[in-house]
């Protein structure tokens, strides 16, 4: 019985010490692994550097904590004007400094594969063409600009008060118009019909901005367009909170269609080349050409079991380089006060 005893202590200890051999902090550690910053510091040096960006105003930059690196990173295009100072001050933090490439990307759209004809020849017939779909194209009359659209919502105290959300930049701050007038621009087309009007979105830091459909109800569908794919039409079945890197998620837009990627940080600040700050952005890694001029706005998502059905994650809002960057469903709701319009919760009056 003393033996049995003595044996299943060894057991116990003996994995205890292979664990304890090399510690995280001693030296040895340093010869095959960065020595490691906790989250929280991390959390706290991101959090300081913020405060910096809104006193000194940098310019055309990302800043995100690289959590598979353990690392803050500061993804820049310049280093001039306020950038110099910036770059000075948050130097104490250790981040790392990427240049941005000035990407000449291909934003064609992937072309459909040739084993889907079939299907898709049998889907054409829905004459899906006629619905406005998440990730189709809308387009700004008073700015001249095209963006697209992330999904339908409706105010959470009036049902009858409905929304398109996309992002807030395809409101152009620089002309004197609010509200500002949409039309539709399917993929592929160069036309398109009134859709609503979208003022000035009050929130300043996270962009998102609604286009006012009340009057124009008729329109919502509750769906992903993905034309060039088995499945033309996707179906939000409801949204969802991202919390977890390396998480894979597509996105839906009308320059670059459909593609995804991967999530690589959260909490993102992207400061734009007016020095406006922009903030709380999911990051994904944008290598696979996740999103292009005019899909800004497109909604992202992940698929369920069933391939047809989706969760909405969120929205695009634009990229630089290899970072995209995402505004956050449940921000956007809660924010705004808005309830998703999902497949279940299309009780409309058409
Ligand atoms: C920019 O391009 C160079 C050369 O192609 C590449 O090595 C580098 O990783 C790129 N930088 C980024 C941030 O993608
Ligand atoms: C949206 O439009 C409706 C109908 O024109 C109007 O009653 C409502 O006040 C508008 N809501 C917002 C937030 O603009």
């Amino acid at each position: 019985m003393r033996n049995i005893y003595c044996l299943l202590s060894l057991l116990f200890i003996f994995p205890l010490k292979i664990h304890s051999a090399i510690d995280p902090e001693e030296p040895l550690a340093k010869l095959w692994r960065p020595v490691r910053r906790s989250i929280a510091t991390l959390k706290s040096s991101f959090n300081e550097i913020k405060n910096l960006a809104y006193q000194i105003r940098p310019q055309d930059l990302s800043l995100f904590i690289d959590i598979r690196n353990n690392q803050i990173e500061v993804r820049y295009r310049n280093k001039r004007g306020n950038n110099v100072e910036f770059f000075a001050a948050i130097g104490k933090f250790n981040p790392i400094f990427v240049k941005a490439n000035s990407s000449s990307t291909n934003c064609a759209p992937t072309s459909a594969p040739a084993r889907n004809k079939r299907q898709s020849q049998i889907l054409k017939r829905r004459n899906i063409n006629s619905l406005l779909l998440c990730g189709d194209g809308i387009f700004n009359v008073d700015s001249n600009r095209g963006c697209s659209l992330g999904f339908y919502a409706s105010d959470k105290s009036d049902e009858n008060l409905n929304f398109i959300v996309t992002a807030g930049h395809c409101f152009d701050w620089t002309i004197e118009n609010n509200p500002q007038l949409f039309y539709s621009r399917p993929w592929n087309e160069n036309t398109g019909k009134r859709i609503g009007l979208m003022p000035k979105n009050p929130s300043n830091i996270y962009d998102y901005g609604l286009i006012n459909i009340t009057d124009n109800k008729g329109i919502i569908t509750p769906s992903i367009r993905n034309t060039d794919h088995q499945y033309s039409e996707l179906i939000i079945e409801g949204g969802r909170v991202l919390s977890s890197i390396g998480v894979h998620i597509c996105k839906s837009g009308r320059t670059s269609h459909v593609n995804c990627a991967y999530v690589i940080g959260f909490g993102g600040i992207h400061v734009d080349t007016r020095s406006n700050i922009l903030e709380d952005f999911i990051v994904a890694d944008n290598s696979g050409i996740f999103d292009c001029k005019g899909d800004s706005g497109g909604p992202t998502y992940s698929y369920l079991e069933d391939l047809q059905k989706v969760t909405l994650n969120g929205i695009i809002s634009g990229s630089i380089d290899t970072l995209s960057h995402i505004v956050p469903l449940d921000i956007i709701l809660k924010e705004a006060g808005l309830d998703l319009i999902k497949v279940n919760s299309l009780i409309v009056n058409r």
